[in-house]
């Protein structure tokens, strides 16, 4: 089992966290665990709404496995929907669909066995990482390769410790930034976040690595990057990099929230490296929450904002099925009292993994 196996899992502290500031917004909360005994407790519990935090125990589109449990009873969640989910936990199938719709993204290969042949007209430096991971898990300073032979030992690293294709991608030597979503129908991009690795030159790590995640602000280690919010960059290439995110999320179809990992080349062009549409929400350490405090938005507020979204989507579903002609569901079922007005109330919260 690789080192950074359970990386992926949120602290209790972040749902304690979640549940805090929910109770603080009024709502009466019950912490589901998001094991295999999820769908019994949905089954068997009436909620208004669903805090969705839970990444899913197996396979590679874990994530998107309690939303679609919640889609198909009709219980309203948070976030995004189980199809952003999975997809987004595909890196290779995001960059896919981004180049579709011109959001920039670095020059790409998978490589499905060690023998695969390098696509010649990729670039050194690459870096090499397990396709459907998060939270930097596969991802070492090693990562980076110069030359065939390190690629092939990376490559092959994946592929046993893994178990999953290996994503190569030209190394974006550049300025590290993460930009923040937040909204309904009409998101705002939260200040954006800059993460200076200047100050990491005793590690000889220059991007988020997992050790660079995990042991963040070590300064011992070399492991402690500097955060600027908002980042150091002109009101141009702020607008560029906005304009780029909000395309990103709207292109996964993203809702409510989203983090967009971006690295600017040296010719100024915002790369989008993935697309988080569960990050990371510790009060204290992960890098969205950063963002939604700079705008001016406590956790508290941040965490209810969520949940009046989620609200609000389901009350808008409701009105539009009660309003036209088509019917809410076919075949043998009527609505459940679930797909109706939400009357406010008890809130599921999922217990999570952290999608950064
Ligand atoms: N193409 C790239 N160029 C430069 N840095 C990269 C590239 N891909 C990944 N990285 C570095 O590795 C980190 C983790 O990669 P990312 O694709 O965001 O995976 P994860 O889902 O694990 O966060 C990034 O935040 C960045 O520091
Ligand atoms: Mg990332």
């Amino acid at each position: 089992m690789p080192i950074d196996f359970y990386s992926e899992f949120d602290s209790p502290k972040t749902v304690e966290a979640i549940a805090d500031a929910l109770r603080a917004g009024g709502h009466q909360v019950h912490c589901v665990e998001a094991n295999d005994d999820l769908p019994k407790w949905f089954l068997t519990h009436e909620v208004d709404v669903v805090f969705n935090i839970a990444e899913g125990l197996h396979g590679a589109h874990r994530e998107s496995q309690v939303p679609a449990i919640l889609e198909s009873l009709g219980i309203p969640f948070t976030g995004s929907g189980s199809l952003t989910l999975a997809l987004a936990l595909d890196k290779a199938k995001t960059k896919q669909v981004l180049t579709y719709e011109g959001v920039p993204t670095p020059c790409w290969q998978l490589l499905a066995t060690s023998t695969t042949p390098l696509d010649s007209r990729l670039r050194f430096p690459l870096i090499v990482k397990p396709n459907g991971e998060g939270s930097a898990k596969g991802i070492w300073r090693e990562s980076v390769v110069q030359d065939a032979p390190a690629l092939r030992q990376q490559v092959a690293r994946i592929h046993e410790q893994y178990r999953q294709e290996a994503l190569v991608e030209e190394f974006i030597d550049g300025t590290e930034v993460t930009v923040g979503i937040l909204g309904g129908q009409a998101p705002e991009v939260l200040p954006i976040l800059e993460i200076d690795f200047s100050s990491c030159q005793h590690s000889g790590e220059f991007f988020y690595s997992w050790r660079m995640k995990e042991y963040q602000g070590n300064a011992a280690m070399g492991l402690n990057p500097t955060l600027h919010c908002p980042a150091r960059i002109s009101a141009e290439m702020t607008a560029r990099i906005q304009e780029v995110a909000l395309r990103a999320h709207h292109a996964l179809g993203c809702r409510d929230l989203s983090r967009t990992d971006i690295r600017l080349s040296a010719d100024g062009v915002p790369f989008v490296l993935e697309v988080n549409p569960l990050p990371g929400l510790d009060p204290t350490e992960s890098n969205f929450p950063v963002m939604t405090n700079a705008a001016g938005v406590s956790y508290d507020a941040l965490i209810n904002r969520l949940v009046d979204l989620a609200l609000m989507r389901s009350r808008l579903r409701w009105a539009s099925h009660h309003l036209s002609d088509i019917p809410v569901q076919t075949g043998d079922h009527k609505p459940s009292a679930r797909t109706q007005e939400p009357m406010g109330g008890s809130l599921g919260v999922g217990q999570q993994e952290d999608g950064s």
